[in-house]
């Protein structure tokens, strides 16, 4: 089997300081507020882990499993929620904390359901974007890093539930995806 993990999309010290910088930006903005990270699983669990833990404001935890519809690397828009939120959302500040932004689809799904049931406010933090697969256009207050155009793992993103656990994102290397495809 070809060793899938390629080039470094995002080193380790990289992440280390954008999550420093993302945590005290998000500090400021939620002093005073009733801030509830909303965690997308599973993708999200070791930013959220390591982003929560650099805020000096209060916060809540909560998560959301949904599972988009369509191959393993497309989503196609249509989402099923596989997990809700443990308590309701109404009247507080809800951060969605995702992993990745590839077409949108699966975040703008979130943001319409999370809405209707009226919290304070809904903002959205991502680790990482891929630009060039946008489908729909999105308010994201806080972004981590742009990616280009490739499929990515580690630091929480799986290929096929696999190397979340890197303890950083790197590219899967095309020879790997085509031998997959071959097989
Ligand atoms: P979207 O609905 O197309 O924006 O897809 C969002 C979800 O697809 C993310 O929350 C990830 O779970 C998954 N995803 C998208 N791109 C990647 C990738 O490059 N690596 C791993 N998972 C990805
Ligand atoms: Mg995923």
């Amino acid at each position: 089997m070809i060793d899938p993990i390629g080039d470094t999309l995002v080193a380790r010290d990289e992440l280390r300081a954008k999550i420093t910088e993302l945590g005290a930006r998000i500090s400021a903005d939620y002093q005073g507020k009733d801030l509830v990270l909303v965690g997308v699983l599973k993708g999200a669990v070791f930013f959220l882990a390591d982003l929560a833990r650099t805020l000096t404001v209060p916060c809540a935890i909560d998560f959301m499993a949904v599972t988009s519809y369509g191959s393993s690397t497309d989503s196609s828009g249509v989402v099923r929620i596989l997990k809700d939120l443990d308590h309701p959302i109404e009247g507080r500040d809800i951060l969605i904390v995702e992993d990745i932004i590839d077409s949108g689809l699966t975040l703008s799904y979130l943001l319409k359901n999370l809405r209707s049931r009226k919290p304070a406010s809904l903002e959205v933090c991502a680790l990482l974007t891929k630009p060039e697969r946008r489908r729909i256009n999105l308010d994201c207050r806080y972004i981590g890093f742009e990616i280009p155009n490739v499929f990515a793992i580690g630091y929480g993103l799986d290929w096929d539930e696999r190397y979340r656990t890197l303890d950083h994102v790197a590219s899967v290397r095309e020879e790997a995806i085509a031998e997959l495809t071959r097989a």
